[in-house]
């Protein structure tokens, strides 16, 4: 039988070189700079496989694209992390179904985190039931993971790069396959 490591890594064979929509990098690319983040920051292995595969719920569901494009959320964070919650421990799932939340977090509480925002991120954050409340602010940062979705968003938000060198697919995916068979 195939290992949830193996269906991850075909996944991204197959569908990483789809266009992240607004963004100027794959799906494979975005995955893979959030991922070199969270290892640079020095995040336990399954905070490091969160950042590779917190949008792989964009792979998961049926459509292509962001919310930018077809106008309502895909709340792509649920998919992808109860997905993920199904095959990994809480440290992978559970920061990978709050990342969106973890920018509603971050717009609230940092004003400056907006402007650094790219505007498929702005757009989709009205679909996604914009900036909380103070007290949704509280609530959010008193659950566990809190602290790692929120350190997952700032790496996600810094993934986007076009000119960032990317090593050859193979290799990006063999590192992928690792880490996974890592965390099983
Ligand atoms: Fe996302
Ligand atoms: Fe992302």
């Amino acid at each position: 039988m195939q290992s949830s490591a193996t269906y991850l890594a075909n996944l991204y064979q197959e569908k990483g070189d789809l266009h992240y929509e607004g963004e100027g990098v794959t799906q494979l690319t975005h995955a893979w700079q959030c991922g070199q983040l969270a290892k640079a920051q020095g995040a336990s292995p399954q905070l490091q496989l969160a950042a590779w595969l917190h949008d792989i719920g964009h792979l998961l569901s049926k459509k292509e694209g962001t919310p930018k494009i077809y106008g309502h959320d895909d709340r792509h964070e649920h998919v992808g992390g109860n997905y993920l919650l199904s095959i990994f421990s809480e440290e992978v799932g559970q920061p990978v179904l709050m990342h969106v939340l973890a920018k509603r977090y971050l717009v609230t509480s940092y004003p400056d985190y907006r402007k650094s925002l790219s505007s498929d991120s702005i757009r989709s954050l009205e679909l996604q039931g914009g900036a909380m409340s103070e007290n949704e602010c509280s609530q959010f940062m008193a659950l566990p993971y809190a602290k790692d979705a929120v350190s997952l968003r700032t790496w996600d938000d810094c993934a986007k790069n076009p000119d960032l060198k990317t090593p050859t697919k193979a290799d990006v995916i063999a590192e992928l396959l690792n880490l996974a068979m890592e965390c099983q």
